[in-house]
């Protein structure tokens, strides 16, 4: 008897330890399921995933009234229909003003370490409030957009809804829409199914290109990993070669061997994201192909890694074929809102 009773209590404690895990766990929203290929999105703890905040972001996302003159959105220069990226080598903002460098993907940003082509902004929180102010890209200021959203009634109740207040802030404003870039996620490329096991995933072209990336050329020392970016900076050459050439990283950091150092950008989707390089100078992966099979571009500060590759035609028509292998799954459902809030 005394027997029984003691298996029942152990049984009721071991039972009582997920129970009491799935409890602690419950408060936390599920957070959506990333495509084949990537890892799992690490939610930062100040600002964890929810759908309500996720779907706040999106509208702010495509909102033109963030900017100063309500012509200008996030998606008009990292637009979904042409790669999250403008595919223009520089944007254009407020005012029909042009900026001085190529608007990168939204792409698999969650995944990034550091934001902006010199690594200026430590997260996309971060990132998301400094294009509501810059005067030629949305043209506002922050203390005028948040009255301007909250003036807007439909916009005060999400608030409420997501982060329990009408009085939100720039902060606000800016996890929403870092909450809604983490979802923006490009996996299940042929190239993941065929690592997957799926043999015929990829083309027979695109098997020798990836054996050219991996192996002869060697893209994978710094395009490496899901994302097939390390997210460390090099200095390949580009643009330095004219007359003020642009400082890259060093701007950031001071340090002088990484003057011209860019960060290392993802491979997905990269066959809609053209014009390439943060100065936009390469119009195709063809001209990308051939300026890393020349070395790069001369420089006090070229990375070592950057010498010629000595690749036949066939090796360089095989690696754009595999580069486009790197196109999938996993945003198309994201759609531009059909109205914003009133
Ligand atoms: C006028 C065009 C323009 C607008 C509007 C714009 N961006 Fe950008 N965005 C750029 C350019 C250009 C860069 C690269 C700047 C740099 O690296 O110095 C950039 C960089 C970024 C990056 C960094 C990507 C990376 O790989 O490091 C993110 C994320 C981003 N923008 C998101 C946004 C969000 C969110 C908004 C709206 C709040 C926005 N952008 C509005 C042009 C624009
Ligand atoms: C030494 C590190 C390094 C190696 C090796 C390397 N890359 Fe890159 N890649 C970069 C960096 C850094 C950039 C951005 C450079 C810039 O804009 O100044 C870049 C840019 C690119 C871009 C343009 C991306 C965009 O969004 O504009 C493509 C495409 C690309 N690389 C493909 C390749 C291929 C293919 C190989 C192999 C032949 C390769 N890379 C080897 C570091 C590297």
């Amino acid at each position: 008897m005394i027997a029984r009773k003691s298996l029942w209590i152990g049984i009721a404690a071991v039972a009582a330890v997920p129970v009491l895990f799935l409890h602690a766990q419950a408060p936390k929203a599920a957070v959506p399921a990333v495509p084949r290929g990537l890892t799992a999105v690490l939610w930062p703890r100040d600002n964890p995933y929810s759908a309500g905040k996720a779907e706040l972001g999106r509208l702010l996302y495509f909102d033109k009234r963030l900017s100063g003159d309500d012509t200008v959105a996030c998606a008009s220069c990292h637009d979904p229909k042409r790669g999250y990226t403008d595919q223009a080598a520089v944007s254009t903002g407020i005012r029909g003003q042009k900026g001085g460098i190529s608007a990168p993907t939204v792409f698999n940003r969650a995944y990034g370490l550091l934001q902006f082509w010199d690594g200026r902004a430590a997260s996309l929180e971060d990132q998301a409030k400094g294009p509501i102010q810059n005067p030629i890209e949305m043209g506002n200021t922050h203390e005028a957009c948040v009255t301007k959203l909250r003036g807007i009634a439909g916009y005060r109740t999400r608030f409420k809804q997501v982060f329990g207040t009408e009085e939100f802030t720039i902060d606000h404003i800016a996890k929403a829409i870092a909450t809604f870039e983490r979802t923006v996620l490009s996996g299940d490329a042929p190239y993941d199914r065929y690592k997957a096991g799926l043999k015929t995933a990829m083309n027979a072209q695109q098997v020798r290109g990836m054996n050219v990336y991996f192996n002869k050329a060697k893209c994978d020392k710094c395009h490496e990993g899901p994302n097939f970016t390390l997210n460390a900076f090099h200095n390949l050459g580009v643009g330095q070669d004219k007359a003020e050439p642009d400082p890259g990283r060093f701007a950031v950091t001071k340090n002088p061997a990484e003057f011209g150092a860019f960060k290392t950008p993802t491979l997905r989707e990269i066959e809609h994201t053209a014009p390439y390089m943060h100065d936009g100078s390469l119009r195709t992966l063809e001209e990308v192909v051939e300026f890393y099979d020349k070395g790069g571009i001369k420089n006090k500060n070229l990375d070592e890694e950057m010498k010629p590759l000595k690749l036949t035609d066939a090796d360089k028509a095989d690696l754009v074929a595999f580069m486009k292998a790197l196109s999938g799954r996993g945003w198309q459902h994201i759609t531009e809102p059909k109205e914003f809030p009133r």
